[in-house]
């Protein structure tokens, strides 16, 4: 099982979006996910429901519940176990005992980002947080940052700048981009569901472009994790 984790100080970075997106295009490709919820705010048992109510919950995905360190434990057991092909570990802001295990324990970390100057600040931040962890630890787990929320068309000269200044750091191929799509899947449950159903309606025709175009963003993600982890 590979654990695969998204952490930033900053609070509506991006996390937990950036791993439903994940989970939905791992679930696409037949891969079983388990969901480590440390966020004691629990917003994947959130998502877990609402999807189970509009049918777009993928049955191949779990959500374990890991906002402390003897349930995180029994989590990654049980998930192991039970043999999930991925877990995606949802961690809260901020640094904890709970957080470092999280990440000394992940085979991938994700740190998103939107391009403002603080919240890019708050991620160079971050970064350097978990190289000094790694390091204390003798760890090398692969890092990148995850731009989220990038706008369509031209960057202003400010997002321009602060993007120049991440080119320095480990980033993933694609950006994640600001789509509706996207903020809407803590309500509508997983995306290649909601495309399935969308597809079966012939009132949500017109909608299944961008669900679409929001799939493919993810199946970019899902490559690059794919590539980091079968180095
Ligand atoms: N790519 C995106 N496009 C549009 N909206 C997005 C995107 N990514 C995140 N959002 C929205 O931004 C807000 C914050 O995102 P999210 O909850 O994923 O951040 P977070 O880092 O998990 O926050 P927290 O620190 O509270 O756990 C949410 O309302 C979400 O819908
Ligand atoms: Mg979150």
């Amino acid at each position: 099982m590979k654990l695969v984790t998204c952490c930033s100080f900053k609070g509506g970075a991006g996390k937990t979006t950036a791993l439903m997106g994940l989970c939905s295009a791992l679930a696409t490709e037949g891969k079983t996910v388990a969901l480590f919820e440390a966020d004691e705010n629990r917003p994947l048992t959130r998502w877990k429901e609402n999807a189970v109510k509009r049918n777009t919950w993928d049955p191949h995905c779990e959500v374990f519940t890991a906002d402390d360190l003897p349930l995180l434990e029994r989590a990654y057991e049980v998930a192991e176990g039970r043999g999930f092909d991925y877990a995606l570990a949802d961690t809260h802001g901020g640094s904890s005992e709970l957080n470092n295990t999280i990440i000394a324990s992940s085979n991938f970390l994700l740190v998103p980002t939107m391009l403002t100057p603080l919240d890019v600040d708050e991620a160079l931040a971050t970064y350097r947080y978990i190289i000094e962890l790694l390091l204390s630890e003798s760890l090398a787990i692969p890092t990148a940052i995850l731009r989220q929320r990038v706008p369509f068309g031209k960057l202003t000269a400010s997002q321009r700048s602060v993007s120049d200044m991440l080119t320095a750091l480990p980033l993933t191929e694609q950006p994640m981009f600001e789509r509706d799509a996207f903020a809407a899947m803590k309500v509508r449950g997983m995306l290649h569901l909601s495309i399935r159903n969308a597809s079966n309606d012939p009132a949500m025709r017109l909608m299944l472009r961008n669900l679409d175009a929001a799939m493919e963003d993810l199946k970019n993600l899902s490559k690059f994790v794919h590539q980091i982890l079968e180095d």
